[in-house]
């Protein structure tokens, strides 16, 4: 309501002018700080000489669960601020996490950002940005809270479907489409979380122990491009500790990193209770604070916005003269700048809500991100032609997943499991016969929002498996739907998994339906990698993601042939838990000091450096046709340090029908001075080709794409000496090699 009233505010001050003037008001009529012919920073400077010193402090701190206050008398309106990375969450209570009933606040959910990572192109980054920013625009929302883009430096990492997958390239690339994409509606979009939020495991009081080359390598990429490439108006800092400072008031990550290298003019604002200190909160870099006394999903003190760090306890330190208007001139100065791009922004879009682009757009997002990670025989895609019966099994078929797993989980207006959108696209042309196969998780609800599902069965987990072996038995195809599912430590904010493991008894599962066919098709809906020990037995399997409103169309048009999947995968599957180097080293999941001693060896890095295989390899994927690749050739041997080269390879499609193929460039630095990755991904592209057609992929190759952060000099650098570049399918399917030098 205090938005309305704001609004009418602004109508009512414009009016009036106009009254006065007698004419229609002219913009020259308007004072600067409501005149959007006139630049932005002048407004600024308006504003700020308008308003009291309460006012100031009021634009710096939340005043209610999701929004900052504006300045009313001078008809600047409020903040208001939404979860998630994944579609629009529903409207809360004024002080409450439970949802406030509303009936207008039901969203699309689009793909977990895994799946976008998976699609390998940005084009449906920049889908995305644009479609859920349209969303929260069309909601009224001026602040986005995501991407998430932490790197996946475990399995087990409860938050890693909200983000980006393992390499911080491949992160890079895909994080800064969506982030335009979201600000073209007039959205901030907020990138979280800033930096070292890689467990949910004491996630409020862990502190990440990482060198700066691995800082600067790995960790922080994926946030420097959003801010300096994808020019992001908001970070959100993390819970967590980094050398000693909380990131959401870290002089070190905000002051000197975000704001002093990177040029940052945006806003940072604190995770939900992640600020802890009034003079840090003061000094190191926080602007917009949250949230404070929470614990970011449940409980926290009500209404004590005016006790915040920035409110009341700093007036007090500038009342007692301990500190001037210095630091809260510069905060107030960026929030104002982000209402001049959110809510004071004039010329922006009216955004829609659930539209069918929406809709047709996360379902677009989902077939692409889908991986094929095995297909033996061919068992897929299935045949109607052969086909006469389906089976379905596995509870991941039928649960909603759109609610649970955290601040991400959603009110959807639709969403299509897995099993109707199968019944939808057979029709009757095939008998689709469904068995449960295990019980997981029967809870539907989160924060009021109810799925309306009842899920509850109390069969014996041998009565599951023996329904489920009965009608496999039956059917010409079996597809079990497995995997994860957004339950506590399931894949869920604020707790990590166990183990690599299935939950709920599904290997035993899997394995006795891979006894009663042969043609089981098994689906995996998480967003970790799981550990497979029935890989063997199982002739194809799909990486089948969390995939929002459309996933079970957008599955059946994959599992039917109707799509070609393209999709690869964004993080590596170790075949167990101690293949990757954060659990090689037991530093995962504790409290207190987590040392990251695996440094750069994440993901497929560390495979590599310790020549492990794994499950399925980074940039992994398989498609319905065949796709081959020619000699690599490169344009010159060598280059200097503000040259480039270019290495180019024929792909061809040698199979019998359109598909696309995502080609993966890796540099391998052959005579470095200091430790470095086997090889590093540097470039991709995802091309599409008909059936028998050939292109000519090309990748430049600079400086930038050859360097390491020398931790001593404090910069990257590019050391002369031979290169490799290898291009390849995978990270483990290298197909041709060129090596070349800088001099
Ligand atoms: C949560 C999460 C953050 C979310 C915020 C508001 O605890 O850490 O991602 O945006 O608080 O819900």
């Amino acid at each position: 309501m205090k938005r309305f009233f704001n609004k009418m505010f602004v109508v009512g001050a414009v009016a009036l002018l106009a009254a006065c003037g007698g004419q229609q008001t002219q913009t020259a009529d308007l004072p600067d700080y409501l005149n959007p012919e006139v630049e932005v920073e002048a407004r600024i400077d308006d504003a700020m000489s308008r308003m009291t010193l309460d006012e100031k402090f009021a634009i710096i701190h939340a005043q209610s669960k999701f929004s900052s206050a504006g300045v009313p008398r001078l008809g600047i309106p409020e903040l208001w601020t939404t979860d998630g990375p994944h579609g629009i969450r529903p409207e809360v209570l004024w002080d409450e996490w439970e949802q406030a009933g509303w009936t207008n606040d039901y969203c699309v959910a689009f793909p977990a950002l895994t799946a976008l990572a998976a699609t390998w192109n940005t084009d449906m980054s920049a889908l995305y940005g644009k479609s859920i920013g349209e969303e929260a625009r069309y909601r009224e929302k001026d602040v986005l809270l995501g991407p998430g883009v932490n790197i996946y430096r475990s399995p087990l990492n409860g938050r890693n479907f909200e983000y980006m997958g393992e390499d911080p390239f491949l992160a890079s690339r895909m994080v800064v489409p969506y982030v335009q994409g979201v600000q073209s509606n007039g959205v901030a979009a907020c990138v979280k979380h800033y930096a070292l939020n890689n467990q949910e495991s004491h996630r409020h009081t862990m502190d990440a122990v990482v060198d700066d080359r691995t800082l600067y390598e790995i960790y922080l990429p994926a946030f420097k491009a959003a801010v300096t490439e994808g020019g992001a108006w908001a970070i959100m800092g993390a819970y967590n500790f980094f050398r000693g400072e909380h990131a959401c008031h870290s002089d070190l990550l905000l002051n000197q990193i975000l704001k002093g290298e990177w040029g940052f003019d945006g806003v940072v604002i604190s995770d939900w209770g992640g600020t802890h200190d009034t003079r840090e909160a003061i000094t190191n870099g926080l602007d917009l604070e949250f949230g404070t006394w929470t614990d970011g999903l449940t409980m926290g003190a009500t209404n004590g916005y005016d006790a915040y760090h920035l409110a009341n306890p700093y007036k007090e330190l500038v009342k007692s003269g301990e500190f001037t208007t210095k630091e809260l001139d510069e905060k107030v100065r960026r929030v104002l700048r982000l209402m001049y791009r959110t809510s004071m922004n004039t010329n922006k879009p009216f955004g829609s809500l659930v539209s069918d682009e929406h809709v047709a757009a996360s379902r677009t997002i989902g077939e692409e991100g889908i991986v094929l990670l095995k297909n033996d025989n061919n068992v897929l895609p299935i045949d109607l032609g052969k086909t006469k019966t389906i089976a379905v099994i596995g509870e991941n078929a039928i649960k909603a997943m759109t609610v649970g797993g955290g601040s991400s989980s959603l009110k959807v207006a639709k969403e299509v499991s897995p099993l109707e959108g199968l019944k939808n696209r057979v029709g009757d042309k095939a008998e689709v016969i469904y068995a449960r196969g295990y019980v997981g998780d029967v809870s539907t609800s989160y924060n009021g929002v109810d799925s309306g599902q009842n899920l509850v069965d109390n069969r014996s987990e041998a009565e599951l498996i023996a329904e489920a072996v009965e009608v496999a038995r039956k059917a010409d195809v079996v597809i079990v739907f497995g995997g994860l599912n957004k339950a506590s430590h399931q894949d869920c904010e604020d707790s990590d998994r166990y183990g690599l493991e299935l939950p709920y008894a599904q290997d035993r599962l899997i394995a006795a339906v891979a006894e009663a066919t042969q043609n089981l098709i098994y689906v995996n809906i998480s967003g970790n990698a799981v550990a497979m020990p029935w890989v063997n037995s199982v002739p194809a399997i799909v990486q089948g993601w969390f995939l929002g409103s459309e996933a079970g169309n957008a599955l059946a048009s994959v599992l039917m042939g109707d799509a070609n999947p393209s999709g690869k995968l964004p993080f590596t599957f170790p075949v167990k838990l101690t293949d990757t180097g954060a659990h090689s080293m037991g530093q995962f999941g504790n409290d207190g000091e987590v040392v990251y001693g695996e440094g750069l060896l994440v993901g497929y890095r560390w495979n590599d450096a310790k020549d492990v295989a794994p499950l399925f390899a980074f940039g992994h994927g398989l498609s319905y046709t065949t796709f081959e690749y020619g000699e690599a050739t490169i344009d010159k041997s060598s280059m200097n340090a503000k040259g480039s080269v270019t290495v180019t390879i024929p792909v061809t499609n040698t199979g019998n029908r359109t598909g696309k193929e995502v080609v993966q460039l890796y540099i391998a630095d052959k005579e470095a001075s200091v430790m470095r990755p086997e090889k590093e991904l540097k470039g991709f592209a995802k091309v599409e080709l008909e059936p028998g057609q050939t292109k000519e992929v090309s990748f430049v190759i600079d400086a930038e794409a050859l360097s390491f952060f020398d931790d001593k000099k404090h910069e990257w650098v590019a050391e002369q000496g031979e290169f490799e570049a290898l291009v390849g399918a995978a990270s483990d399917d290298i197909k041709s090699s060129v090596t070349f030098t800088l001099k």
